[in-house]
């Protein structure tokens, strides 16, 4: 019994411990990114918080001397991802938030692909899609320290937006975005990827097995790279 209690209690003091440190993005100044800071948000699924989109980080890591990145600890493998969603995006929104404030000179690249995607739309531009949680826009003075937001198979697409990149032009979203003029703070850093033949970003074209939501990390993680380089130089 006494023991019992005392393990939850030093669980208790563990799981504090944890949530602390993976929610906090206060940075000591001599870790500021002089390069890119990329905050990454992977799709649905279990294991660790990269995932498939580590590759994308090592290019960055790689290519973009000075840069550091981090795979968004969000709650990616959830029973409700409406849900995980919302609190993704909000605790986005506070890492943004820290880091700038700890780290006023360096610039920040927000990535996220299939759920990870839905999350980063929603912390920058706010909901506007019928049954998502509403949460507010990212404010608007934060687009000169966050200079590049890129997104893979985004389920808030909506055609027709400068920002779309890939090949799905006339595809919707399965929660399609019906305000998108409220990411316009962000629009000259933002690229949307869907390619035709991905059901979640491009529906209702022809099924084929939501191949290409699956294929974006090959066909463009070095146009990611380059895009955030030119955007560091611009
Ligand atoms: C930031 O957003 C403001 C307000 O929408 C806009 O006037 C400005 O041009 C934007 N700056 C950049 C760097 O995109
Ligand atoms: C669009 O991209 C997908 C995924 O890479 C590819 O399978 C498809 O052939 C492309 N479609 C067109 C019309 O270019």
């Amino acid at each position: 019994m006494f023991t019992w209690k005392l393990v939850q209690a030093l669980l208790g003091v563990a799981l504090i411990g944890l949530v602390q440190e993976t929610h906090a993005q206060t940075v000591p100044s001599k870790d500021c990114a002089s390069g890119v800071h990329a905050i990454i948000s992977r799709g649905q699924g279990p294991g660790n918080d990269l995932s498939v989109m580590k590759a994308l980080s090592d290019k960055i890591l790689d290519q973009i001397p000075g840069s550091t990145t981090l795979g968004f600890p969000f709650d990616h493998d959830p029973e409700d991802k409406f849900t995980a969603v919302s609190s993704g995006a909000l605790m986005l929104q506070g890492y943004v938030a820290d880091y700038v404030k700890s780290c006023p000179k360096s610039k920040l690249a927000l990535v996220g692909y299939s759920l990870g995607a839905v999350l980063t739309m929603e912390a920058l531009c706010g909901t506007s899609s019928l049954l998502l949680i509403p949460v507010p826009p990212l404010d608007p003075s934060y687009n000169t320290s966050v200079i590049a937001n890129i997104v893979y198979g985004d389920e808030t697409y909506v055609p027709f937006q400068p920002w779309n990149t890939g090949n799905c032009s006339v595809g919707l979203g399965i929660f399609p975005r019906l305000n998108p003029s409220s990411c316009d703070p962000f629009a000259s850093s933002l690229h949307s990827y869907c390619d035709y033949g991905d059901n979640q970003c491009c529906s209702p074209l022809p099924d084929d097995d939501n191949l290409a939501h699956h294929t974006y990390m090959k066909k463009y993680d070095q146009d990611v790279v380059d895009f955030i380089k030119r955007r560091l130089d611009s």
